[in-house]
């Protein structure tokens, strides 16, 4: 029986006073939750992170990072930096980054395996645009995408990655896949893992993201091979965020 697990990405959103009032809202009504619970926040807002959440059950982590160890790399943040503020987790590969940096499966693979070398877990982010959905392309796309990151980590680190099926289409819309649609792709990547490590494949941690919801939570991590949620919006409100950690 897999763990569910639950993170919040703040995406480009917060402020030192909107993020305490939100933190110690989670903390406050989060009781004994069966999911583990994590956020992903601008990199700024590691150092709150570690001041108001050491010592708690909430995890913390970026949502971007370099590939590339420190130097001379304007702008970027490297794993060692991450590591400084207790980082465990690491987003890679959203759509947006995908999307609006131009992240390619390549790059995206190597930030994973950059992330495992360190010690953290990176979240790896698979999804398809509607167009490619609609074309019958879904497993062909985020196939691909995974098959990058496995034949960067190997088939040893399937277990110590979690994935998390984004549908491009369901991010931010409110147009939340179904629970049959999602576990679809679920467990179509679950079987690939199987074909790189059949024994780690039953342990790794496969998320949904996209217009995750209180109402729709509960349904959705009910499916055999989804195993918590990658969260957005409901993210930043802390009863919203509270009832999709409580719903798994
Ligand atoms: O990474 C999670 C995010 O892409 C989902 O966003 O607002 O649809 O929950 P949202």
């Amino acid at each position: 029986m897999r763990s569910k697990l639950v993170v919040g990405n703040w995406k480009m959103n917060g402020s030192r006073a909107a993020n305490a009032t939100l933190l110690n809202g989670i903390l406050e009504g989060l009781g004994q939750p069966r999911a583990a619970v994590a956020v992903c926040v601008p990199a700024p807002y590691l150092f709150q992170c570690e001041a108001l959440l050491q010592g708690s059950p909430i995890a913390w982590g970026a949502q971007d990072v370099s590939c590339h160890p420190v130097g001379a790399y304007t702008g970027e943040v490297c794993m060692s930096m991450l590591q400084d503020f207790g980082s465990r987790y690491v987003i890679v590969g959203h759509s947006e980054r995908r999307a609006y940096h131009g992240e390619s499966d390549a790059l995206v693979a190597k930030k994973a395996k950059a992330a495992l070398d360190a010690g953290l877990t990176p979240i790896v982010c698979v999804g398809e645009t509607l167009e490619q959905r609609e074309a019958g392309h879904t497993m062909a796309v985020v196939g691909a995408q995974l098959d990058a990151v496995l034949e960067a980590v190997g088939a040893e680190a399937v277990g110590k990655i979690v994935l998390a099926y984004e549908p491009v289409w369901a991010i931010g819309t409110g147009r939340t896949a179904t629970p049959a649609m999602a576990q679809e792709v679920h467990a179509a990547l679950r079987q690939k893992l199987r074909a790189c490590n059949a024994a780690a494949a039953e342990t790794t941690l496969l998320l949904y993201g996209g217009s995750m919801k209180p109402d729709n939570a509960a349904d959705l991590m009910a499916q055999p091979d989804i195993d918590g949620g990658l969260i957005g919006g409901a993210a930043l409100k802390a009863a919203d965020f509270l009832g999709i950690v409580h719903a798994a």
